[in-house]
């Protein structure tokens, strides 16, 4: 099928060569020229495991290609949205300018039978308005709406093999292709991935957007609930790991997700939470998701702890101790640093007077580009040179493997390490002659 991608940003760009990897015919527009000239070159503006050889392979099928050019999208019979709805500024609401922008350029392009499908996060109701849009345009096309759900670091996979498919698809009078007919064509675009069995939910528009930002609101609940009792946990000597543990085995609680530790970041969960707030702010039910507000404070507290944690460590070392951080992404396997813990962390410091650097194995470029005022280090050694409080805030592998008993040699006297992802053993570091201390945990 020809198919078109609309934003070729995290989403849009692995989607893209996704869609060319099944055997699709795949053109995929963004108004960012370097980034186009980039992805058409085969290199990823982004680092995400298994993207790149994916891309090649696309690009040297013929299937696959990357244009500035949204007229040569008209061809095609299904058109993914995939921009960007980040947070406006000054509020919490999702701004939906690049949402209605690539729709409204997309309407003169738009073949009769063709099928707008929404992959962008978007409040619950933006579907419907913008497919008055598509169906008032007369050209005899329609909208869906088709929520992705997958992660950073795993991208590709989510993509190819998700948990399951959601089409949020309508069913209004006189709609030029009937609910039937967009059900048809995202099954045909998702052929291998319907074949195999997994499970699809086909629903209205507004269900479907829904389903996306609760699924996002529910996993943020479940992080900062183990958070929440992380801080009981750390006034009453309790382990938050072992509780997390223990609770973690009751199938209907699940483990997975109750990592406590420095709290989420990044591009989704947490504009997501506030988004989905103000927009029940809007429709009068403010009250319903009122505790996604306690979610979000919660969160943000875990970072006031790791910062309160390394003053509390420097001691009257304040001024005069070397502080590292070893990571400055939202989360391992990622170069992205939207509302990382670990770069709030490191800024927050910074703005304190603590003579801290900070080290990262993917993300210092993107760091350095908005925080040029920081000392970055390229390797964990660099950072722990002399150090007096080491901070691990974003559990790379690397990190989780370092020898603390190395580590200790490179160390100042005395080190302390804050172990801000409960991922390190604390005692063999405690044996190797750091201070070991974790978040809920004694
Ligand atoms: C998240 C969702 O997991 C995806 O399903 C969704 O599609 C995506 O947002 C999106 O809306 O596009 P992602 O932002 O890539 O994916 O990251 P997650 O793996 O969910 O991690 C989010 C944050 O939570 C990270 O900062 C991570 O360190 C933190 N986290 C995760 C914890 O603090 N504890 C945990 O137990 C798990």
């Amino acid at each position: 099928m020809r198919v078109s991608v609309i934003g070729a940003g995290y989403l849009g760009a692995v989607h893209a060569a996704a869609m060319a990897s099944i055997g699709h015919d795949v053109v995929a527009v963004d108004i960012d020229a370097a980034r186009i000239a980039r992805l058409q070159a085969g290199e990823t503006p982004f680092h995400e495991p298994g993207f790149e050889p994916l891309l090649r392979t696309g690009l040297n099928s013929g299937r696959l290609r990357f244009t500035t050019d949204l007229s040569e999208v008209a061809t095609a019979r299904v058109h993914f949205i995939a921009v960007g709805t980040p947070q406006v500024a000054g509020g919490n609401a999702a701004d939906l300018s690049y949402v209605d922008a690539a729709v409204t350029d997309l309407l003169p392009h738009l073949g009769a039978g063709a099928l707008v499908v929404g992959k962008s996060t978007v409040p619950v109701g933006t579907a419907a308005r913008l497919a008055e849009l598509v169906e008032g345009a007369g050209r005899g096309a329609g909208l869906a709406w088709n929520p992705e759900f997958l992660r950073e670091g795993y991208a590709v996979a989510d993509t190819l093999k998700p948990d399951r498919l959601v089409y949020g698809v309508r069913d209004a009078p006189g709609a030029a292709v009937s609910a039937a007919v967009a059900e048809q064509l995202l099954d045909e675009v998702y052929a291998p991935i319907v074949a195999s069995g997994t499970p699809k939910v086909v629903t209205d528009t507004a269900t479907a957007e829904l389903v996306k930002v609760a699924a996002n609101a529910f996993l943020a609940t479940k992080i900062s609930f183990i958070n929440a009792m992380s801080e009981i946990a750390e006034v009453t000597g309790a382990d938050v790991t072992t509780l997390a543990d223990a609770i973690g085995y009751d199938e209907r609680i699940g483990r997975r997700f109750l990592n406590a530790g420095v709290g989420f970041g990044g591009g989704c969960l947490p504009k997501d939470i506030r988004a989905f707030t103000a927009r029940a702010e809007e429709l009068g039910r403010g009250e319903s998701v009122a505790f996604l507000k306690e979610v979000d404070a919660i969160n943000l507290r875990r970072r006031d702890r790791v910062v309160e944690l390394v003053l509390d460590s420097l001691g009257q070392r304040r001024y005069t101790g070397r502080v590292a951080v070893l990571g400055v992404t939202f989360k391992p396997d990622s170069d992205d640093i939207r509302d990382s813990p670990a770069l709030d962390v490191v800024v927050r410091l910074r703005g304190l007077g603590v003579d801290v650097v900070v080290t990262d194995p993917r993300g210092l470029d993107n760091a350095r580009a908005m925080h040029p005022q920081l000392t970055y280090v390229a390797t964990a050694e660099e950072a722990l040179a002399d150090v007096d409080v080491a901070v691990l805030v974003t559990e790379w592998r690397d990190y989780r493997e370092l020898d603390p008993v190395a580590m200790a040699r490179l160390a100042g006297a005395a080190p302390t390490i804050i172990d801000g992802r409960n991922v390190l053993q604390p005692a063999a570091w405690r044996a190797a002659g750091w201070t070991y201390r974790g978040l809920g945990r004694p």
